[in-house]
């Protein structure tokens, strides 16, 4: 099975890895619990060695399948489990950016909670939050991490300035930056950075919220409470654009009896300074599609170059991910 260095850490991760939103519902029109379940244990039984989950991902919802999963079937200990922290949320599901160290604290207690675990492998802030100095998140990560209970300290959705800024007060041993054919803005200085400076990478959205699995149409509809309702790509022209290439991308990938999925991953995972990138299941069926890259590559260079090209002729102005941030303030 092939393994990629965790950056500077003695970790080694697959170079795919679960992505566990879509199993708390929320943003994904709903999900179904066992479904979840089978997926974590398809996706292990596979070979997947890395989970990424959150607890905003379904209020607590997430986290606790994948606590449950893991119990049920063991190999904790195989895993590498990804969570974050620094979103909190009200009784109305309003969402805040929240990294202070009463935050983190309380949090770091209810994902080991609901993951059933005493420690997590990768400790994430999930959002950048402007109203908590860099030096109060990071040092108090670094307790954690002193003590223990956390293995690796991570940012996601940080610009080189934000990592930059964290690196002062802690290591910053991982980023998780959204990347696939279709969001690639990260290339330009996000992934270079992180090469230079031994970060590892947990890149997410890798099949552009299943518009890369060629599974849509211009018919396609979403149901209520689908962030894909909202997603400028599933919208209008736009949606037209991004439907053109899957169909050029479907075409290389039947040649080789593939799924487009899979080219899709194969490409991402070929990027310079990509580690492992996250791929979301909601059922067993599409995490066994998904982890098939691990018994074998079925593309070339030249096909994932050619695929490449393909991106950047059909998408000239692509639509980057913005409109999945959470406010400010
Ligand atoms: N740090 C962050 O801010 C952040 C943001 C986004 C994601 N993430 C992480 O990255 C992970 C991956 O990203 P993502 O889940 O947003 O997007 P993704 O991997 O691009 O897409 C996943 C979705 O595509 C569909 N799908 C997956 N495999 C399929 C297959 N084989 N056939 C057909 N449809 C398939 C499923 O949705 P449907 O069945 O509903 O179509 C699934 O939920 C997340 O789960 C999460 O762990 C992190």
């Amino acid at each position: 099975m092939e393994l990629r260095q965790f950056g500077q850490t003695n970790m080694r991760v697959t170079p795919i890895g679960l992505g566990t939103w879509v199993m708390g519902g929320w943003m994904w029109g709903g999900a179904d619990e066992q479904d979840a379940i089978d997926a974590v244990k398809i996706s292990v039984d596979g070979g997947v060695n890395l989970i990424d989950t959150a607890p905003i991902y379904g209020f607590g919802k997430a986290e606790e399948i994948v606590g449950k999963a893991l119990k049920k079937n063991g190999g904790r200990e195989k895993i590498i489990l990804a969570t974050k922290f620094g979103l909190e949320w009200d009784e109305k599901e309003r969402i805040r950016r929240n990294t202070s160290r009463k935050r983190l604290l309380q949090e770091i207690d209810d994902s080991l909670r609901r993951l059933q675990t005493d420690y997590i492998d990768i400790y994430q802030v999930h959002w950048p939050d402007n109203n908590t100095p860099a030096e109060e998140t990071m040092e108090t990560l670094m307790e954690l991490y002193e003590k223990g209970v956390i293995k690796a300290v991570g940012v996601s959705n940080y610009s080189v300035a934000q990592i930059e800024e964290s690196m002062r007060f802690a290591p910053v041993h991982s980023l998780q930056p959204p990347f696939n054919m279709f969001e690639q803005e990260i290339k330009a200085d996000i992934l270079p950075f992180c090469v230079k400076n031994n970060i590892a990478t947990l890149t997410y959205g890798t099949l552009c919220r299943g518009l890369l699995t060629g599974k849509f149409s211009k018919d396609s509809s979403f149901k209520k409470g689908d962030l894909r309702k909202y997603d400028p790509k599933f919208k209008g022209e736009q949606f037209a654009v991004y439907l053109n290439a899957v169909e050029k991308l479907k075409r290389i990938a039947t040649q080789k009896n593939a799924a487009t999925a899979q080219l899709a991953i194969e490409w991402t995972i070929e990027q310079p300074g990509v580690t492992c990138a996250l791929i979301g299941a909601r059922n067993p069926k599409q995490a066994q599609e998904n982890i098939r890259i691990l018994n074998g590559r079925v593309f070339s260079s030249e096909e994932l170059k050619h695929a490449g090209k393909i991106i950047d002729e059909t998408v000239a102005k692509p639509v980057g991910p913005e409109f999945m941030a959470p406010p400010k303030e």
